[in-house]
């Protein structure tokens, strides 16, 4: 089974990309390989000017990977009261139609905040929902990032490592039975 975990900013020294490491060794634990992909590598520099449609090596070679994926799981941060903005822009340097179409797909968000970007794995749902992704339904959410989560241990708060675990775990079987 191949996974890909997506780190969905661009920011240096993001939180989504320490959860995001983190997750990809609970699946080894499983013996399930999970690539961390930041999108700090998505190279948004050739695609300024609106290149929508465009046969770009790099973009190619950035998304391939992830497209030729087994299945995904999408760590978004929560900024402005939604998901990054090189999230969307990942998006519409997808080929279209196709892309994503029954791809399983699980969300974890992070946040500063309260609601633990509640509203940016909603908001990235309907696009998700929109290309026909398979939506795997037990989403975690992590308010308070930087005090609720280390890095080398997870949640602080046994109920909701709980729930992380049960995300990798049950995931996994939501991909074999939709493979
Ligand atoms: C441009 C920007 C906007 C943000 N807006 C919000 C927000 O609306 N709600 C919130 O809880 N945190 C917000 N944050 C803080 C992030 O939640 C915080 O940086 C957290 O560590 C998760 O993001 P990270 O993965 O980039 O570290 C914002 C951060 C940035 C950089």
């Amino acid at each position: 089974m191949n996974l890909k975990i997506i780190s969905s900013t661009d920011r240096p020294n993001s939180w989504a990309l320490k959860v995001s490491q983190y997750v990809s060794g609970l699946y080894k634990t499983k013996d399930i390989e999970a690539q961390v992909i930041s999108l700090e590598d998505f190279p948004l520099v050739d695609v300024i000017g609106g290149k929508y449609g465009k046969e770009i090596p790099s973009i190619k070679k950035f998304r391939d990977p992830i497209l030729n994926a087994d299945a995904l799981i999408f760590v978004i941060p929560e900024y402005n009261g939604g998901f990054p903005g090189i999230l969307k822009m990942f998006i519409d340097y997808l080929p279209f139609p196709g892309a994503f179409e029954k791809m399983p797909m699980a969300f974890i968000g992070e946040a500063s905040g309260a609601f633990g970007a509640l509203r940016s794995v909603e908001q990235f749902q309907m696009i998700a929902n929109y290309r026909n992704a398979l939506q795997f339904p037990e989403r975690v959410f992590i308010p308070r990032v930087s005090k609720e989560f280390d890095p080398e241990t997870g949640l602080k708060d046994d109920f909701k490592q709980k729930l992380l675990d049960s995300q990798v775990e049950n995931f996994i079987k939501f991909v074999r039975d939709n493979s």
